[in-house]
């Protein structure tokens, strides 16, 4: 099988680095929705967010997800907003497997503290920003995935062991179906 491996989950999850390894442990190429959207916009999510606004920012990352889920063998990280667009996760759901990566909000906080590059966390109280956002994506998370991985507490080769198992399982599931 060649489906896609699609990452979700929060900012500060774990999505790009978990991704880039699970692309070298599959064979399979590593593309990420946001770098997808920079390229194609020649300007940084920050920029996109400050000069055209989160809408604006939302509608390319549907046609994001559009152009990366006709990729064939790709591990496709997505940025942690991904999961409010239902026509973005139908494109992505239907060439590859979704993986949610679940963090502890503790974990979110701490990884992505001093962090200057997401637009949704600058600014005073993080910490209610994150709560409140984590209470409107997690069902959509839970939603979405086909596999889900806890990440908090673990090692990032516990971590993808972890994932390349549940794939496994998962996939030969999939063929039975
Ligand atoms: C966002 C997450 C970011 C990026 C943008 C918005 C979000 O990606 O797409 O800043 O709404 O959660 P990461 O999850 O890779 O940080």
């Amino acid at each position: 099988m060649n489906r896609n491996l699609v990452l979700i989950g929060f900012m500060g999850s774990g999505k790009t680095t978990v991704g880039l390894r699970l692309a070298a442990a599959t064979g399979r190429v590593f593309m990420d929705t946001d770098g997808l959207i920079e390229e194609y916009e020649g300007k940084t999510v920050q920029e996109i967010f400050a000069e055209k606004g989160e809408d604006c920012f939302r509608e390319a990352e549907v046609f994001a997800a559009k152009k990366a889920s006709s990729a064939i063998n790709a591990v496709i990280a997505t940025g942690g907003g991904m999961v409010k667009m239902p026509e973005a996760m139908a494109a992505l759901k239907k060439t590859g497997t979704v993986i949610y990566l679940e963090a502890r909000p503790r974990d979110i906080l701490l990884r992505t503290s001093g962090d200057r590059s997401r637009p949704l966390l600058l600014g005073a109280d993080r910490h209610s920003r994150v709560t409140a956002l984590l209470k409107e994506r997690l069902p959509l998370y839970e939603k979405y995935a086909d596999i889900k991985i806890v990440t908090s507490g673990k090692t990032l080769a516990a971590v993808l062991g972890e994932t390349l198992e549940a794939i496994e399982i998962f996939e030969k599931g999939a063929e039975k179906r």
